[in-house]
């Protein structure tokens, strides 16, 4: 009985968010109106080489300042890996990965990424070279700007 009326109040709890959305129209945070069957917006540019964006908090995860379409991460391969790697990094003029990311969750240093820091994209997002879409003036405190 229960899950009968907890269902039916999804039913119109969904209808209603239907008709609101029906009655204003979703507007997208930049103000546009959101057509359906829009065609794809085009594809954002990335900083230029060797921009690396600045980090707004302690021990952020930095932001990737390149395009990552297609690159794969899977239980055999590793994208990022064939240039942030200790063994490539150098060759490849890319930053090098992080010592923090060899160390286990038990605190133990592996001779390779851990397990836990595998699949890259868990914390480090690509940023385009786009303005803000809302105004942010914090400042990081003295000692620990970047
Ligand atoms: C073809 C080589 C290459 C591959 C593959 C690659 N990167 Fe990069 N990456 C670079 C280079 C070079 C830089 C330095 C900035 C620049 O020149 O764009 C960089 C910069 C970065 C940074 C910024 C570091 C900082 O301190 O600001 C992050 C984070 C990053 N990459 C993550 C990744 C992740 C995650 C992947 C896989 C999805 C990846 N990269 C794949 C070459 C690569
Ligand atoms: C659990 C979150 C997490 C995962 C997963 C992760 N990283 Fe990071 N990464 C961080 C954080 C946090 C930092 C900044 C602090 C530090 O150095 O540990 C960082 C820093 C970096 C840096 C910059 C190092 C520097 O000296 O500026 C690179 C490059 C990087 N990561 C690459 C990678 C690559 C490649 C992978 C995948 C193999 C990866 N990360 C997976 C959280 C993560």
């Amino acid at each position: 009985m229960k899950k009968i009326s907890l269902f039916v109040s999804a039913l119109c709890l969904a209808y209603s968010v239907n008709v609101l959305a029906a009655d204003t129209g979703v507007i997208s945070l930049r103000n546009g109106a959101l057509e359906e069957n829009a065609p794809a917006e085009t594809m954002k540019d990335f900083p230029k080489q060797n921009d690396s964006v600045g980090i707004n908090y302690v021990n952020q995860p930095p932001l990737i300042p390149h395009s990552i379409r297609d690159y794969r991460i899977d239980t055999r391969s590793n994208k990022c890996l064939s240039c942030h790697s200790l063994k490539n990094f150098k060759a490849m003029k890319a930053t090098k990965i992080s010592t923090t990311h060899f160390v286990s969750r038990d605190g133990e240093v592996l001779s390779d990424v851990s397990p836990r820091r595998y699949f890259c994209l868990q914390c480090h997002v690509p940023q385009v070279d786009a303005k803000p879409l809302v105004g942010n003036d914090f400042k990081p405190a003295g000692a620990l700007a970047e």
